[in-house]
């Protein structure tokens, strides 16, 4: 007999429930039948179909849809993000070395393809949550990837108790470094991708007119006002970009939010051989006052 997704969802969520908190009231929360979790002053909500839990107080619409998502998962899945991951990968596994059972939290997780392999890289008792206020993302991740705690919600009011998790991943999404310090043991481990100017650049040259700048605040400034041992690391790689990749790669990227169909158009006929990902990894360590 198959276990159904929503079984396995539930299954890790019912053994994991210690880590939960009420987005509403802060309290602590128990699974009632596999299929709700409900807190201490009895705010409930129900397991979806595919076992993830919605835990954002709020509806949200946001920009980040279904194509978005499937285009994001067929170019994740194409090896073009495998350096970046394999980084982390590295740095996570260092990390947990000689942990009994860790938690890893991936905040603005998106379709949860990132997550996925890495935790697949990781000791099995390793326990991944991955929590994302766009419900289209976390319906395919629990969909695509049983085994884990897959969660809508806003990384602005995490939805689990404080000093729970070892590694915190924020991959390409906002950070919230107040929860995110919260949320971290004491000797838990940030990690944080942004994307550097060379970033889908032979995009960008279409997209953006020249002289155009986007954000030039330094998260490293940032992330050094709230964690300790910070050290960065620069990825910067040119991946071959098969032509039936360009399309989804277009659909998946912010960068073409309020384009023309011109602009598009004309991005869909340009041969783009080779895509540049440029990217810092920033690490650092909780700090404990
Ligand atoms: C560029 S995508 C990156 C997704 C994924 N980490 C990846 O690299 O494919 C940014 C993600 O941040 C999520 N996001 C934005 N604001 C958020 C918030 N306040 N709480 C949770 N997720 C948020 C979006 O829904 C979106 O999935
Ligand atoms: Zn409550």
């Amino acid at each position: 007999m198959t276990i159904s997704k929503k079984v396995i969802n539930a299954q890790v969520m019912e053994s994991n429930s210690h880590v939960f908190r009420c987005p509403i009231c802060s309290s602590g929360m128990v699974m009632v039948d596999k299929s709700q979790l409900v807190c201490l002053d009895n705010h409930s909500f129900d397991l979806s179909k595919n076992g993830y839990i919605n835990l954002a107080p709020q509806a949200h619409v946001t920009k980040y849809d279904k194509t978005l998502f499937e285009a994001r998962k067929t170019v994740m899945s194409s090896g073009f993000f495998n350096p970046v991951l394999e980084y982390i990968t590295a740095i996570a596994s260092e990390h947990l070395e000689g942990r009994e059972q860790a938690f890893i939290l991936d905040a603005g997780c998106g379709e949860g393809t990132h997550l996925s392999a890495i935790l697949s890289q990781l000791p099995g008792d390793t326990i991944g949550a991955g929590i994302d206020l766009a419900k289209e993302g976390i319906t395919a991740a629990s969909k695509e990837y049983p085994g884990s705690i897959w969660s809508v919600a806003d990384l602005a009011n995490c939805p689990f108790q404080a000093n729970q998790f070892d590694v915190i991943l924020n991959i390409l999404s906002p950070a919230n470094y107040a929860e995110f310090t919260r949320l971290l043991k004491s000797d838990g481990l940030f990690i944080k991708a942004v994307p550097e100017s060379g970033y889908l650049k032979e995009l960008r040259a279409i997209f953006y007119e020249e002289g155009e700048r986007k954000d030039d605040s330094d998260p490293v400034v940032r992330f050094k006002e709230h964690f300790d041992s910070v050290t960065t690391k620069r990825l910067t790689y040119l991946f071959p970009l098969a032509p039936a990749l360009l399309a989804p790669l277009i659909r998946m990227t912010p960068l073409t939010w309020g384009a023309s169909n011109e602009k598009i158009e004309e991005a869909l006929g340009t041969a783009i051989e080779n895509i540049t990902i440029d990217f810092t990894i920033i690490m650092g360590v909780k700090r404990v006052d």
